[in-house]
């Protein structure tokens, strides 16, 4: 079984999961392939929720063709779920996340909801978060001071550039990777993450970051995993 037919399952399995959630309520959804998958799946049961907000505008894009409704979040009182891939997520449900490059919208939508429903193949399962470079978008004046202070807790940092993906951080140079609300994204790799909270709390304060890629305050709450063995849910504490 290849990853993509990983994705497609723990996608399928999803949205059995939230069709389980009272029908008529808002539904908070993520970016990235899996979340596509997700998407996919759960489109032919769109009706179940009164609405969705979304955490990109490539998932906007998504959602609006397939026709789900998509609502302004600050119209939005409450929401029972947030379903979203991660990059990286260890055994307390801590997350990597923004390899896409939405980590501040996914942030702000999975802070509003209930629970974060996690959705991945077990390749993004860690014992410890550092492996994959851990995104951090920030104010592109700052990027300075902010790389100058980023470099302080040990690891490399780079500028995303527009073209790099996580197969190819190496390419050519080109222009700066502009995320949806304008920002850069430095990467840092070589980090051994032993403790999350702490580091977002560190990162967050540093002045000219928006958002760090580290999911700790918000955290997984379920995480739906695909292996070739089938789909595994765990929940956290
Ligand atoms: C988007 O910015 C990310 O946080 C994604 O949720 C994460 O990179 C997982 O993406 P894939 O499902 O494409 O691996």
């Amino acid at each position: 079984m290849n990853q993509d037919q990983l994705k497609q399952m723990v996608g399928e399995a999803a949205k059995d999961e939230v069709l389980k959630l009272p029908a008529g309520q808002i539904l908070g959804i993520g970016t990235g392939s899996t979340a596509n998958c997700f998407i996919d799946a759960l489109a032919p049961h769109k009706d179940h929720f009164v609405g969705t907000v979304s955490s990109s505008n490539a998932t906007t894009e998504r959602l609006l063709k397939h026709g789900f409704k998509v609502l302004d979040p600050n119209l939005v009182q409450s929401l029972p779920a947030y379903v979203d891939g991660a990059d990286e997520i260890d055994p307390a449900g801590n997350m990597i996340k923004g390899g896409g490059g939405a980590l501040t919208r996914e942030k702000i939508i999975a802070s509003m909801a209930k629970q974060f429903i996690c959705i991945c193949d077990s390749s993004k399962q860690v014992a410890v978060l550092g492996n994959f470079a851990l995104p951090v978008e920030i104010i592109p004046l700052a990027k300075g001071v902010v790389t100058k202070e980023l470099e302080r807790l040990g690891g490399k940092v780079t500028l995303r550039l527009a073209k790099s993906t996580r197969a190819d951080l190496n390419q050519t140079p080109s222009e700066p990777f502009v995320t949806d609300n304008g920002g850069w994204i430095l990467d840092i790799a070589g980090l051994s993450i032993t403790d999350p909270v702490k580091l977002e709390s560190q990162i967050n304060q540093i002045a000219g970051v928006i958002t760090v890629g580290l999911f700790a305050k918000e955290k997984a709450d379920v995480l739906l995993v695909s292996n070739a063995t089938g789909v595994s849910r765990l929940t956290f504490s």
